[in-house]
């Protein structure tokens, strides 16, 4: 797979790109079949927003703060991806309720069932320069993306929307448009580094839990960057060295707010604000990197 061409490695499916292999038709027809339950719990983001975070909070407020389940299972098998190959395989449809799921897909691509049942969502969000360093880094050393380029050619790709799941901005908007407001507990990934206690509180609210205050502080103890990273079964080192290079960069890399200032020229700051001022000129949601 290594150094693919964007040609060989996306198909567009609803005129977002997707990587072909992780994304092959029989899995988008599984995730087009779905049916959901009323109880069940989506993570929805755009890459790189606090997928991987999320997975790790919300098992664990289900659990009242019993580690198992973020100990005995990986990621991707405790809080599936709907639109990944391996959703099929894991028997989705027994599992007890409440099942949690997770999806990058925007709003527009969700499935009948979806608008049907309004499912219970959880939306995070980040600042899409720290988003565009996090997926720079991550392409570079997933060996099954496209070979990101320099910074400033990736930055052209992000800001059209020409990488895995589209534009951010697009992905944005759809949600943050989204009619069935009241289903779904927008975050921020800002807000949850700036007090993530209180971001359990109240994923926890959302969710029905009333947890008691050592069940919360164990819960962020045990989701605060330093030690979250220490857990195999969220840091992706069960991922073969050949699909991630983690000796290039960490999956858990930095895990921090406001990184793009490490890396963006002036001129790319620019380039940035001008994208960002035009797309999200009729946007009138509160975002709290701005
Ligand atoms: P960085 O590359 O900026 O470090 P996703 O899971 O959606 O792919 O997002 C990955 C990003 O979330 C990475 O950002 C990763 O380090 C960060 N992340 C994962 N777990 C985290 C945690 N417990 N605290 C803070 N950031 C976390």
């Amino acid at each position: 797979l290594l150094n693919m061409t964007e040609a060989e490695l996306y198909s567009v499916y609803k005129s977002v790109y997707l990587p072909k292999h992780v994304h092959p038709p029989e899995s988008l027809k599984y995730y087009e079949d779905f049916t959901f339950r009323p109880d069940d719990i989506l993570i929805i983001t755009y890459p790189k927003s606090g997928t991987t975070w999320m997975q790790e909070v919300v098992p664990l407020i289900l659990s009242e703060g019993d580690l198992t389940p973020v100990l005995t299972m990986p990621n991707w098998d405790r809080v599936p991806w709907l639109e990944e190959q391996q959703a099929i395989k894991l028997n989705l449809e027994q599992r007890p309720s409440p099942r949690v799921f997770a999806t990058h897909f925007h709003h527009s691509m969700m499935n009948e069932s979806y608008f049907k049942i309004k499912p219970r969502v959880v939306y995070v969000m980040r600042n899409p320069k720290d988003v565009f360093i996090s997926s720079y880094y991550y392409y570079g050393m997933a060996s099954y993306m496209v070979n990101p380029g320099t910074q400033e050619e990736f930055m052209g790709k992000f800001l059209d929307g020409k990488i895995m799941m589209g534009s951010w901005f697009d992905h944005i908007k759809s949600w943050i448009n989204a009619e069935e407001k009241e289903s779904i507990l927008y975050m921020f990934y800002e807000e949850m580094i700036a007090d993530l206690k209180g971001s359990v509180e109240k994923i926890a609210k959302f969710l029905g839990k009333s947890l008691s205050q050592d069940v919360t502080q164990k819960i962020t103890d045990h989701c605060v960057f330093k030690n979250m990273k220490q857990n195999k079964m969220s840091n992706f080192s069960l991922v073969p060295e050949e699909y991630m290079d983690q000796k290039k960069s960490k999956f858990m890399r930095k895990g921090i707010v406001g990184d793009w200032k490490n890396h963006f020229t002036e001129a790319q700051e620019q380039r940035f604000n001008a994208v960002y001022k035009d797309k999200m000129k009729d946007v009138k949601f509160k975002f709290m990197w701005d």
